[in-house]
């Protein structure tokens, strides 16, 4: 069986975050949901007692009233057992006086019987009951008073009942004030949530900002400090940097090895064989001419090989410095003249702003670039020139065209050429063709690498232009 190599899937930049505020968040509604209803509850009955109170009160009052007459049961009813509930403007109240006949004495004789006496509880406890009166929903509470002073003892019952409006009333009030302090307490909570999960992965945040800010060419541990819970992590990130560090050591060695071992042989055939050509006989000079084309051709893909594996390299590694591009044109350029007669090569600049105007880039690289763009031009167009390098520059960007007067390129094959090893179909004399199709993909990098552009464009009368924009030098930065 192959071992399981799938990998789960990468988290969502700020999955950790929101995985934090969701399960804190359910915690927090849960929570919420529990007080809430235990807050609903407790205003409910903290009412409903404040009001049976008043009723059992106003009925313990009327019970007051009863006395024995011989064998009968009579009752007063004093005004003062309603004086606590009238002050309950919007609820109606009944009532019912009744002997232990279920006789009424007085008040409303349709006012439902008595519930029977539970066996749990004393007798002359007030007891209450919800129920409906006239499809009015009321609480109904009765007392039961026995009186002994007659021949024989008594019950008498006394019935108060009450609409149930203000009682409601005062319990959604309860209620929503209870509930409302608990959505004031759960915004405080989930802001210090908020807080809290900030705080708590401040230190991951501010490492992430630390690595993002760093040099790529810095490979030092990092160093700053950090919670304990976060150290192993920092550890396994150093141990890495160091790691990556000889790495990049180790392929940077092998590839000067590389550069050096290809070279050495290659530029040793071609000494030995322009030697030999001297003594040569026509028949071997075309032979020997054979071998130091091909050799010559050898050694420039090996070239163009180790500039397009180092490049990238040194683009990441190199540090900018501020510096002039039309010194750097003029040296380039007189590297590659023959001698003073040569005008092969022509150096034109449009103003003094881009004789002067430098650029944040890295002068090896640039000047590779620049190499490249003229030998295509010397390889490609009249083998005599004359190439023309133009400095001129606009609002954002100093821009360096390199010119020539042969056949430029189709405009399809522009998008190809500046692909690694593609090469275009300019008929040229099979001697001069020699190429590995490297040398534009090169420049594009480079020029990338400065965050600039490359335009490649037939110029008016012929042969290709090919253009180089390079931002200008941030405000402030001169050269040293
Ligand atoms: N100035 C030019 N005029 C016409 N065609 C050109 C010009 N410059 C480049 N090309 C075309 O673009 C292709 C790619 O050029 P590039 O410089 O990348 O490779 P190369 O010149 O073939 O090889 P090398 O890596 O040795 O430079 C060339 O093969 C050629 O067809
Ligand atoms: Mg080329």
């Amino acid at each position: 069986m192959w071992p399981n190599l799938r990998r789960p899937p990468p988290p969502k930049p700020g999955a950790l975050r929101r995985r934090l505020y969701r399960r804190l968040g359910v915690a927090l509604i849960v929570l919420l949901g529990l007080l809430g209803t235990l807050a609903w509850r407790y205003a409910n009955t903290a009412s409903e007692r404040a009001f049976d109170h008043l009723l059992s009160a106003s009925a313990l009052t009327l019970a007051e009233g009863f006395r024995l007459e011989g064998n009968a049961l009579r009752a007063d009813v004093p005004p003062s057992a309603f004086a606590m509930l009238a002050r309950l403007t919007d609820d109606r109240v009944f009532y019912r006086l009744l002997d232990d006949d279920g006789r009424t004495i007085t008040g409303y004789p349709d006012l439902l019987p008595p519930p029977a006496p539970d066996a749990r509880q004393d007798a002359s406890e007030p007891q209450f009951v919800t129920t409906t009166y006239k499809d009015v929903p009321i609480r109904l509470v009765a007392v039961r008073r026995l009186l002994t002073q007659g021949e024989r003892p008594r019950w008498a019952v006394t019935l108060v009942a009450q609409t149930l409006v203000q009682r409601q009333a005062q319990a959604l009030e309860m209620g929503g004030y209870a509930v409302l302090g608990l959505l004031v307490l759960a915004g405080a909570a989930a802001a210090m949530i908020g807080l809290a999960v900030t705080e708590a992965l401040r230190p991951i945040v501010d490492l992430k900002q630390v690595i993002a800010d760093r040099d790529p060419r810095d490979f030092t541990p990092l160093r700053q400090p950090v919670p304990e819970e976060i150290q192993p992590l920092q550890r396994a990130l150093n141990s890495l940097l160091a790691r990556f560090e000889s790495s990049l050591t180790e392929t940077r060695t092998f590839l000067a090895d590389a550069t050096h071992q290809v070279r050495t042989p290659l530029a040793s055939v071609i000494t030995q064989t322009e030697v030999a050509l001297r003594d040569a006989t026509p028949a071997q000079q075309e032979q020997l001419q054979r071998i130091l084309r091909n050799a010559r051709s050898a050694a420039r893909i090996a070239d163009q090989l180790l500039t397009d594996a180092t490049i990238g390299n040194r683009l990441e590694l190199t540090p900018r410095t501020p510096l002039a591009l039309a010194r750097l044109c003029a040296d380039v350029i007189n590297d590659r003249l023959g001698g003073a007669g040569d005008t092969s090569l022509r150096l034109f600049i449009s103003d003094d702003t881009s004789a002067t105007a430098e650029i944040l880039g890295d002068r090896g690289a640039l000047a590779d670039a620049l190499r490249n763009l003229i030998d295509n031009a010397l390889k490609y167009g009249p083998a005599t020139g004359p190439v023309e390098i133009n400095l001129h520059s606009d609002a954002n960007h100093l821009n360096v065209t390199v010119r020539d007067y042969g056949p430029g390129i189709a405009p399809e094959d522009r998008p190809r050429v500046l692909r690694r090893f593609e090469r275009g179909s300019s008929r040229l004399p099979a001697d001069r063709l020699g190429g590995s199709g490297l040398g534009l993909a090169i420049v594009q990098r480079v020029v990338r690498g400065h965050g600039g552009q490359i335009d490649l464009l037939n110029a008016d009368g012929g042969g290709l232009a090919v253009t180089l924009r390079f931002p200008h030098l941030p405000e402030g930065e001169t050269q040293k």
